[in-house]
């Protein structure tokens, strides 16, 4: 299994967030971010608002003044890892009462002010678009109160703020370009904890990459729920498009637009985007991949089930045979892209059949990595109003087990045919098994792992050969 993107990056689930210190900050903030890269990136905006409220960052939570948890809701699983994890905070706020604690994100949306109802620990609750209001609301929780904000906006995007860059590597950022979802798939909390779909204006998108091209970064993910959506209109939310004036219609700037401004913008840098969603990908965006060197040959294009009644259950917006003709328009006009999924195994009523269809349609593909996950029913989701979760765990499990098997066997293939070729691989840091081997990706995201040759260094562009491979790891030397 894959987990160098998006939000199953294991090995940063709990990170806190460090930033320079600033002398005239006085307190101390401990900052711990849980699921989606959006999250991580919205604990960088978190942290450059508080930098400017008298708030340090630390990473010993013995010594914070304040506690903050950027919280998921995605599956069941991630809202226990933050209520276990709240309770470890609870045993430190007894040894430093004046400690205060908060929880950020879309769990705190999700249950709003149950929260304080249900942990006594939690001081604070703020949902993913009233982070400009931390330092009004911690104010109040420093007069003893306890402080809600859980608004969710029609235009928050955050564009003015420049969000700072924590726990990185330097080489390589995200920048947000849509926020919300629209698409209601009906398993799914983010379009009720993240409000309605909005763009963010492609000035401040081109300044941002701009500005991180000058500090030396050489790649950028453009990031959103679903970012082939995106349409700049002048603000606003993007249901309300048709209502925009006849001038803001004719000027707007679509996805595929942006991306080719970007990719002139910032030559010199790499692009990446996530995430695609199938019904709203167009050949236009395609297109522009084609176009650009710059633009990484790779989308993750989550598809969740190969079943058409499973997909209209799911609400998705288009069939397995769209699905397909749009995967052959991809090879068709990127031979060599690289592709990836998200998939749920077990969703309301999933027939063996239907099951079946998952795994023909995984045949067909052969993606490169995948994201996969059992179906887990949340409050509040259509899906848990209107449909029974009625796979069995253990025959969920099975499926999934089977549909990680298959992604693994294609993973391996893919990996077996980036063999003997040489790839350009863009330098993001030290190996993590030995430092005298350098570790990138390649365009189409697979890891390239090759010993260090004099004169090379972090955020540099190599060719590297790759010689053989593990499942997930390409191992190479410079061309
Ligand atoms: N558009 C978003 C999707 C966020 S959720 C993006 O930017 O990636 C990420 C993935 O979690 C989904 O694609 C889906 O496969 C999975 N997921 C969402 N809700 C789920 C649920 N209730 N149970 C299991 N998996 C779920
Ligand atoms: Fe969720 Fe579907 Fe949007 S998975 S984030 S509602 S595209």
């Amino acid at each position: 299994m894959h987990t160098e993107t998006k939000e199953i990056n294991e090995s940063k689930q709990g990170e806190s967030l460090i930033l320079d210190s600033k002398k005239r900050n006085s307190k101390k903030l401990f900052l711990e971010s849980y699921g989606c890269q959006m999250n991580f990136s919205d604990s960088e905006i978190v942290a450059s608002i508080l930098s400017e409220n008298g708030y340090n960052t630390t990473n010993k939570m013995e010594e914070a003044d304040l506690i903050l948890v950027n919280t998921c809701s995605i599956r069941e699983k991630a809202e226990q890892t933050v209520r276990k994890r709240l309770g470890e905070f609870n045993a430190l706020k007894k040894n430093n009462p004046s400690m205060k604690v908060g929880v950020l994100g879309c769990m705190a949306e999700r249950l709003k002010a149950k929260f304080l109802e249900e942990e006594k620990i939690v001081d604070l609750v703020v949902g993913p678009d009233a982070y400009r209001d931390l330092p009004n609301l911690l104010e109040e929780v420093e007069d003893g109160r306890n402080a809600i904000n859980v608004i969710l906006s029609k235009d928050e995007t955050y564009a003015d703020l420049s969000p700072v860059r924590l726990g990185g590597n330097g080489v390589t950022a995200f920048v947000t370009i849509t926020r919300g979802c629209d698409n209601m798939c009906t398993f799914c909390v983010v379009p009720f904890t993240r409000g309605r779909e909005r763009s963010r204006d492609p000035h401040s998108i081109l300044e941002e990459c701009k500005d991180l091209e000058q500090k030396g970064y050489k790649e950028i993910t453009l990031l959103g729920q679903n970012v082939d959506s995106f349409l700049w209109y002048g603000g606003g939310m993007k249901k309300d498009f048709k209502k925009a004036s006849e001038m803001q219609q004719a000027t707007a700037v679509d996805f595929a637009q942006l991306l080719s401004m970007v990719a002139e913008a910032v030559p010199g840098m790499r692009i990446r985007f996530s995430t695609s969603n199938p019904q709203d990908m167009d050949e236009k965006v395609l297109r522009a991949m084609a176009k650009y060197n710059n633009i990484c040959k790779y989308i993750h294009l989550p598809v969740q089930s190969g079943s058409t009644t499973v997909l209209d259950r799911m609400n998705r917006q288009h069939t397995r045979e769209e699905y397909l003709s749009l995967i052959d328009k991809v090879y068709e006009i990127i031979p060599d892209c690289a592709l990836s999924h998200d998939m749920i195994a077990g969703f309301c009523g999933e027939t063996e059949e239907e099951h079946q269809d998952t795994l023909s349609l995984m045949e067909y593909v052969k993606y490169d990595f995948g994201f996969m996950f059992a179906y887990s029913d949340r409050p509040g989701t259509p899906a848990h109003k209107k449909m029974e979760d009625d796979v069995p765990e253990e025959i969920k499990k099975r499926r999934l087990t089977e549909i990680i098997n298959l992604q693994q066997k294609h993973a391996a293939e893919r990996m077996r045919a980036y063999v003997g070729k040489v790839h350009e691989v863009l330098i993001e840091g030290n190996s993590k098994r030995d430092e005298n081997f350098w570790y990138g990706r390649i365009s189409q995201n697979a890891v390239m792992v090759f010993p260090k040759t004099e004169g090379t260094k972090v955020g540099d562009f190599v060719m590297v050969k790759a010689n053989d491979c593990t499942s997930a790891t390409l191992l190479g030397e410079m061309a």
